[in-house]
């Protein structure tokens, strides 16, 4: 299996609208870039009407890492942000069966989505197994590059995190190559870890990519 198949085999329907209007949020690439004014805030006074603090799964697929968060932690908000319908609409399907209150999902390209994010709102942010599309034809796609570090030094909160996870090492390389870059977000030591990477949280692609013996690239950055 490829690693783009999964999402096209998925066998799911966009959720209906009573649902859609609690848990899923659709914004269209072409009004995001050119009115975001006219959209909400990335916050969880906007999306949840309360102050509780707020994470934020980037390319989130079908939930798995964004869902077992909110299940461990009630107290929190979670966001999960993806571009392609299939897998979000099966985020929700979950989050629906599972009668989660504290998360939500856009379905919108994030690198639209971070100008919506208030200063500081974020508490912390996950980037886990984005596509590595390191050509360059494919590098205006990317979601490890110096604008995402950029806006996770304005979005996270003093002390807030960024989790970056993947199986490729050349991206990898590639997050320590643009680091300089953001003087705001610096490496946390391996011992000092804050997410604990159980079972519980591990994801389809994390669980696949380690059965099939692949190392896992991991890096957590603390806004300074
Ligand atoms: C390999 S999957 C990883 C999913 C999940 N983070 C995990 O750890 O299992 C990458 C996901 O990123 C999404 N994605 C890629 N570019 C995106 C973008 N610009 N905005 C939002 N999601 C994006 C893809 O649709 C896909 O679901």
């Amino acid at each position: 299996m490829g690693r783009g198949r999964y999402p096209a085999r998925l066998n799911v329907a966009p959720p209906p609208p009573e649902i859609a209007a609690r848990y899923l949020h659709i914004w269209p690439g072409r009004e995001l870039y050119s009115s975001p004014e006219t959209f909400p805030a990335v916050s969880s006074r906007a999306l949840f009407g309360d102050n509780r603090p707020l994470e934020l799964d980037i390319g989130c697929a079908t939930g798995d890492l964004v869902l077992a968060l909110a299940a461990l932690r009630p107290e929190a908000n979670y966001v999960g942000v993806d571009i392609v319908g299939k897998p979000i609409w099966r985020a929700v399907e979950r989050a629906v069966a599972a009668g989660r209150a504290n998360v939500r999902f856009v379905q919108a390209d994030t690198r639209l989505v971070y100008r919506l994010v208030p200063d500081g709102a974020l508490r912390a942010a996950y980037v886990h197994f984005p596509a590595p599309l390191l050509s360059n034809r494919q590098r205006k796609q990317l979601l490890i590059s110096p604008a995402l570090l950029a806006q996770m030094g304005r979005c996270l909160m003093p002390g807030g995190l960024l989790s970056v996870l993947t199986d490729q090492r050349p991206l990898f390389d590639e997050l320590h190559a643009i680091l300089p870059g953001a003087p705001a977000l610096r490496l946390v030591p391996p011992e000092q870890w804050s997410v604990s990477m159980t079972e519980l949280v591990k994801s389809h692609y994390h669980r696949r990519w380690e059965a099939r013996g692949r190392q896992i690239f991991r890096a957590e950055l603390v806004r300074q």
